[in-house]
């Protein structure tokens, strides 16, 4: 990958239009979107835009074809058996909402259980900790060994003959762990369990194939991967999709309606109420041809590698503690601490020097009440970091304590 060339396709880097120089780190909360996504939604709301599935004329008509065709390109490059498995969503919180709704209170009851990890986001917590309160199901988590990676042994034991949901995290937004998700469905399989991958920040990173996987549901959300905000997929085994009642009512997902009910379309219209966020869907569009463009593998060699680059300059800053599961498979996530300093500070203080980094609890509270803190910073790469600006993070890092006077 020549990332020379990759960062003329990214405008926020032209310090004369954004004010000053930027060393973006924080891709993990959202990614910067390429030219070509950005030109390629105006044009369709300059040229193209209409609503589809609504109307007889050449626009409504382009629109459906462009909305319909995006569900191909989405299909093949996560790997599903059939477009029809593709839903148009909001984002990742929206689909597993949507799960949660139509899923978890319809076919659980008391003395269920539902598995997650304690890695998870609130987006995989928060919604099952609902589904568990009307049902009377309970939620179990499983935990992580000492150097922070996922505890197989743990999660093994917990997936029993109760477990009917094993919903759980693709790549940790904290520890940054690829999680072997084909050994966990496999699991989640022999106990008649379905399993649920939250794919927010693994889809981005690698390259992941349904089929091969297996999993029953997957969600992620476009715009961590290139493509414009309040776009997200959710993936589901057809049959599965039927059997779920719809989540949102209203247009275009009915078949007939009369006076007192409704009768509903097939899936993924079913789950598609109202008018969509059809430039979202261009966009999202855009941004797989892009990914696509430069290659799945590639990505994740190339933002790995930053990544690991990274950690061996900062792991020996002092007073530094770092949530990096070294042994494990990780993507490109780098979460951190000092034991003297707030989070908060350590990001202003870099953001003084042009740095972005997160700071705060990254919508993992379980986690870090469970590392026995209350927030971390967090450094996230993407394509478009460069090792020199890695080196300069590692640079104003080592002077952040300085800066506080330790
Ligand atoms: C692991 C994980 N899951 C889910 C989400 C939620 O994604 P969204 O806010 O796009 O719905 C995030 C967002 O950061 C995430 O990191």
């Amino acid at each position: 990958m020549d990332v020379e060339e990759i960062r003329k396709d990214f405008a926020y880097l032209d310090a004369n239009r954004v004010g000053k120089d930027i060393i973006y780190l924080d891709s993990a909360a959202t990614s910067q979107k390429p030219n070509y996504v950005i030109d390629r939604v105006n044009n369709y709301y300059r040229y193209e835009n209409a609503n589809p599935h609504r109307g007889a004329h050449y626009l409504s008509w382009k629109a459906t074809e462009e909305y319909e065709n995006t569900r191909e390109v989405v299909r093949d490059f996560i790997g599903a058996r059939s477009n029809n498995e593709i839903v148009f969503t909001k984002n990742s919180t929206e689909s597993l909402n949507l799960l949660a709704y139509s899923y978890g209170l319809k076919n659980l009851k008391s003395g269920d259980e539902i598995l997650i990890t304690i890695l998870e986001h609130h987006a995989n917590l928060v919604p099952w900790q609902m589904v568990a309160k009307k049902t009377g199901a309970k939620l179990v988590y499983a935990y992580l060994n000492s150097d922070y990676s996922l505890d197989y042994e743990d999660l093994r034991a917990k997936i029993g003959e109760n477990t009917k949901i094993v919903s759980i995290t693709g790549a940790s937004n904290i520890t940054g762990e690829l999680i072997d998700i084909k050994k966990v469905v496999g699991w989640a399989h022999e106990q008649n369990a379905i399993a649920i991958v939250d794919g927010a920040q693994l889809i981005p990173h690698v390259k992941v194939d349904v089929s091969d996987i297996d999993c029953d549901f997957l969600v992620f959300s476009g715009h961590k991967m290139f493509s414009p905000m309040g776009i997200g997929i959710l993936y589901g085994k057809y049959d599965l999709l039927e059997d779920l009642d719809p989540f949102n009512l209203g247009g275009d997902m009915i078949e007939y309606v009369y006076e007192q009910e409704s009768t509903f379309q097939k899936p993924p219209i079913k789950f598609e109420a109202g008018t969509q966020n059809v430039g979202g869907v261009i966009g999202l569009r855009a941004a797989i041809e892009y990914t696509n463009k430069l290659g799945m593998d590639n990505i994740y060699a190339y933002e790995h590698d930053l990544c690991h680059y990274a950690y061996s300059l900062i792991k020996d800053i002092d007073h530094i503690k770092i949530f990096y599961p070294q042994k494990a498979k990780t993507g490109s996530v780098l979460s951190f601490t000092f034991d003297d300093i707030h989070p908060h500070d350590i990001a202003s203080i870099l953001d003084s020097k042009g740095i972005g980094v997160r700071s705060g609890h990254h919508c993992a509270m379980p986690l870090h009440k469970y590392l026995g803190i209350s927030a971390t910073a967090r450094a996230s790469f993407s394509i478009y970091n460069t090792r020199e600006e890695v080196e300069k993070f590692a640079q104003e890092l080592k002077n952040v304590r300085k800066v506080m006077g330790l």
